[in-house]
């Protein structure tokens, strides 16, 4: 710093600006006495902008009569109330001892917030969103609640943090303007009380900036730090009209400088995109020693960033011997090179990159073949702010906000509904602080509404938790309360509600998904037919009440499996001759004890019954599933199962015959498979082992049955047990998914589901293992397992006698990482079959099974390569006939071309 003036912001040259100070980091501080002499301003007649410049711009007197409006005398700026722009709040004046005329009118009163955490004013510019706005807060105590006690609280822009605000004294005039590219069409500037005192504002203004000045990335903002009007003549502070942004300009001058000026107009032809003020740009200072303009500016704070704005104009003629061209050295680092102001015309040189550090230390000198000293017109430093918060996710803000609307909140309920924290009062929301919140709970009791229930609480995705209980809601109970995929607790007690439970609705409660209450709607049946004098009940409901219920729900509603597919897959063989009407579905007890010969023999026993033969009056064979009594945990299972076999129809998936629901005996009637499982198939050395052919049918057969679960029904359906114990096969080795006691229903949209862990050991999914978010790639991975059970004959898991058990994916592993094959196919399967289609089924079962599930092909992909494989093997088997290849001659050996791919390639 070689300069021989003082290098530091004078602290005297200004009163009423103050730097250092430990309060205003990130404000402007003016005290009032000292904006009197504005109004002066209105004599000044250069370089005056349009009223049209800042059209569009809105200008707020916070805590003026709700349909006042003034003009200032001095800006000609119209003030309007801001009824239309929040609805709580207390008008106040300002303690008439701060209140004298030359104080700007919009300080005389505020608007203070008592009640509630959050107040935000809602503004909407038609200008709409995608566009840069400079906004501009005003504050001042003034005593208005006769307390004289100073508050604080935060200023935020939207979701994000804006600044705090402090005073230093009763008459201290906080500023904070911001320069925002707008996301959104609305600008929300919420003040939040954090405990120290009540907020409360003075003015809000809003303008527009061309597009063009001060260009940031969207999600970035530019809070005012300062901004100077160099060499200032006046020591007047400039804004609009002088100004067409209406930006405020603060007089300043350098100790060691000497401020001088012109009376031409700045700009008077083409102004730059900065529409700088000729007022500002016609004084300057240079530097007494004629070399070089030192100043620093502290920040306070190294880690922020700055951007920065210099702005020059010549404002002397320079005769033809003469030259003016200068360097800017910012810490100590070349800034800009050869600055060449231009007469009368504005230069800015800004920052294209932040800048950070405790001080700003600028240098502006001139260059080797200058004549004349540099200068300074004007500047400006703004604080860079990333705004990372998101609002709440929008299609909840849209929900929200319409059922406020329609069924009467008459909460305060204000700017974003989750941020800045608390949520709206009877809101929970989730956020990482980052993306964007949800709402997931809703606590609207007691809370006065009316009308019936908004179609918009279909669009919360992920609401947990509804509470609309004790008020006065009138109409149904639409369907759709059903659908909502995370909806845990629906409490709609003591409301005015009408006509019946949804049967959906009831079997959610009763399957457990749902902590259900309805009671207290006198005019609203539980259950169909509709009785008026059935008495109010609260759900859950004890089982077996809830499992006949379902059952009679379950015969009305309609299961939207595709159309196309179930007419293409219809009928299934044994349905032939037996046309199903759900009416005579349904056992007796007796009958089912005369169907099984009084429960002769057993085929199956599961974990929560046990399944015995039968044999219908037509002599069809049937398998019975009887609900062991003593099991109460296999009610859920037994009840899902029967849901989903009533409503599912696939060649590929066990029939359903009907069922009996009598007192305790439950019990589903399904078709028999004479052949047994799979898993019997693969391990009982007694049996003709499987021919290629055979189990590359059956894992065809069973990916059809798995793929039409995930695929063609609506909602999609996870199986979570698909093992080869769980596929049955009949005499024609058709293959068929059974046992769906442990299905999920998987609504559209959900990414997955969280639930608690079932399946079965060796089969089971690791990632929902380890994180419990299911999803259809869960069945996809045990199907791989499957696949490697068909071609290996291995089971699952491999025990082993003198090491620990294996996972077969990871016996498989190292043999397929040799291209060792030969060791991998079952050694009892005939040998007989085409190699190719072997490869490939591998390269699918093993594409099935990567740690991360979504690695893992669709089943649709599965059923298409499996197909494949099944073609491959079918033409092998009329070109060769019946002929075993030597496994030498055929197999190539690719190991890499097996681990990468995410869908098996076409060998
Ligand atoms: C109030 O605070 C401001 C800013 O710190 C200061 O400039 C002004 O002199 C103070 N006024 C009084 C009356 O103390
Ligand atoms: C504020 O002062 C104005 C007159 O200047 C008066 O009309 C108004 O009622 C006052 N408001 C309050 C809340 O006292
Ligand atoms: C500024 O806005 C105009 C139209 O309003 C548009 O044509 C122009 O591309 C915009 N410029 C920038 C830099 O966004
Ligand atoms: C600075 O330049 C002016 C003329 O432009 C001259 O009068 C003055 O003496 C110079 N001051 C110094 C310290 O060199
Ligand atoms: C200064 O002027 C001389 C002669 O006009 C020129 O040769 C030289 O390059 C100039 N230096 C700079 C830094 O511009
Ligand atoms: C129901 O709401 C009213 C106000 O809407 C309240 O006064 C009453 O205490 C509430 N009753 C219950 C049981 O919550």
């Amino acid at each position: 710093m070689g300069g021989v003036f003082g290098n530091k912001w004078s602290p005297d040259s200004m009163m009423w600006l103050t730097f250092a100070s430990v309060f205003a980091l990130w404000a402007i501080t003016v005290s009032s006495a000292n904006l009197v002499s504005e109004r002066e301003f209105s004599n000044y007649k250069h370089g005056r902008r349009k009223l049209d410049d800042i059209g569009g711009s809105i200008s707020i007197d916070c805590g003026i009569l709700d349909d006042y409006k003034y003009t200032d005398d001095k800006t000609e700026i119209e003030y309007i109330s801001d009824k239309d722009f929040i609805d709580s709040g207390e008008n106040r004046n300002i303690s008439s001892k701060f209140n004298h005329e030359t104080l700007q009118k919009y300080l005389w009163n505020v608007r203070s917030f008592p009640q509630g955490n959050r107040s935000c004013y809602t503004i909407r510019p038609h200008e709409g969103k995608d566009t840069t706005y400079f906004i501009r807060a005003t504050f001042m105590y003034g005593n208005y609640d006769e307390q004289d006690k100073l508050p604080e609280f935060d200023l935020y822009n939207g979701v994000n943090i804006w600044d705090k605000v402090k005073f230093d004294n009763e008459s201290h005039i906080v500023i904070k303007e911001i320069i925002h590219f707008s996301l959104m069409d609305h600008i929300n500037v919420c003040l939040l009380n954090t405990g120290s005192g009540t907020p409360f504002i003075s003015a809000l203004e809003l303008r527009h900036f061309h597009n063009s000045s001060y260009r940031i990335p969207p999600t970035k903002s530019l809070v005012l730090y300062r901004r100077f009007d160099v060499g200032s003549t006046t020591g007047q502070v400039i804004r609009y009209k002088d100004d067409a942004y209406d930006r405020m300009w603060f007089p300043y001058n350098f100790l060691q400088s000497i401020p001088f000026d012109t009376s031409s107009a700045v700009d008077s032809v083409n102004h730059s995109e900065y529409k700088l003020p000729s007022m500002v740009m016609n004084t300057a200072v240079r530097p007494m020693n004629n070399d070089s303009l030192d100043f620093e500016v502290d920040t306070n704070d190294p880690t922020l960033e700055f951007y920065i704005y210099l702005h020059f104009a010549e404002l002397e003629i320079i005769q033809e011997n003469e030259q003016r061209e200068f360097n800017i050295s910012l810490n100590g680092n070349s800034w800009k090179e050869s600055v060449v102001p231009l007469y009368l015309s504005s230069t800015t040189i800004n920052s294209s990159t932040p800048v950070r550090g405790p001080k700003l230390k600028f240098s502006i000198y001139k260059t080797e073949n200058s004549t004349l000293p540099p200068i300074l017109n004007a500047m400006e430093v703004y604080i860079f702010k990333d705004f990372l918060q998101a609002p709440t996710d929008q299609e909840d803000v849209n929900a929200i906000m319409d059922i406020k609307v329609s069924n009467g909140v008459t909460k305060i309920w204000q700017g974003d509904p989750c941020l800045p924290r608390p949520a709206w009062d009877g809101l929970n929301c989730k956020d990482n602080g980052y993306e964007p919140p949800i709402i997931i709970s809703l606590n609207l009791g007691s809370s006065g509404l009316t009308g019936k229930i908004s179609p918009s609480m279909a669009r919360f995705k992920s609401l947990e938790y509804l509470d609309l209980s004790n008020n006065s809601l009138t109409g149904p109970l639409p369907e759709f309360l059903s659908q909502m995929p995370k909806l845990t607790t629906l409490n709609l007690s003591g409301n005015k509600l009408s006509g019946s439970v949804p049967s959906a609705l009831l079997e959610r409660s009763n399957n457990g998904f749902l902590s259900l209450s309805v009671d207290g709607n006198p005019d609203l049946c539980v259950m169909a037919p509709c009785k008026k004098e059935k008495k109010n009940f609260v759900v859950p409901l004890i089982a077996a009440i809830v499992s006949a219920l379902v059952v009679l729900t379950m015969l009305v509603v309609c299961w939207r499996c595709k159309r196309k597919q179930a007419a293409k897959q219809l009928p299934s063989t044994h349905q032939g001759g037996r046309p199903l009407k759900s009416d005579n579905r349904q056992f007796t007890y007796s009958e089912v004890v005369s169907i099984t010969n009084n429960f002769q023999k057993i085929v199956g026993k599961g974990g929560f019954g046990t399944v015995y033969l039968g044999c219908l009056s037509d002599g069809m064979q049937v398998a019975v599933k009887m609900l062991s009594p003593s099991s109460t945990d296999g009610s859920t299972q037994f009840l899902t199962e029967a849901q989903l076999l009533m409503r599912v129809h696939h060649r590929n998936l066990t029939s359903f015959v009907g069922y009996c629901n009598e007192g305790t005996n439950f019990g589903i009637i399904y078709e028999y498979m004479a052949y047994g499982n799979l898993e019997e198939h693969l391990s009982d050395k007694t049996r003709d082992a499987l021919s290629w052919k055979e189990r590359l049918q059956i894992a065809v057969d069973a990916a059809q049955g798995l793929e039409y679960l995930h695929h063609g029904c609506k909602p999609p359906i996870i199986h979570r047990d698909v093992k080869t114990a769980n596929i049955l096969v009949n005499e024609k080795l058709q293959a068929k998914i059974a046992d769906f006691g442990f299905s999920k229903f998987f609504t559209e949209g959900q990414s997955h589901l969280s639930t608690a862990i079932v399946g079965t050991m060796g089969y089971l999914d690791p990632e929902y293992y380890t994180s419990n978010r299911l999803t259809e790639r869960s069945d996809v991975y045990s199907f791989g397992i499957v696949l490697l059970e068909l071609i290996t004959g291995k089971r699952a898991i491999i025990k082993s006698h003198n090491k620990d058990n294996t996972n077969i994916v990871d016996w498989v592993s190292p043999l397929l990482a040799r291209g060792d094959i030969r060791n991998i196919i079952d050694p009892r399967m005939p040998g007989n079959f085409d190699t190719n289609s072997v490869w490939k089924a591998i390269e699918t079962a093993i594409a099935c099974v990567p740690l991360i599930s979504i690695q893992r092909p669709s089943m649709n992909h599965v059923v298409i390569e499996l197909k494949e494989c099944l073609e491959i093997e079918k033409a092998h088997e009329q070109d060769c006939g019946p002929m075993t290849k030597s496994f030498n001659d055929t197999f190539e050996v690719n190991p890499l071309g097996l681990e990468m791919d995410m869908v098996p390639q076409a060998r």
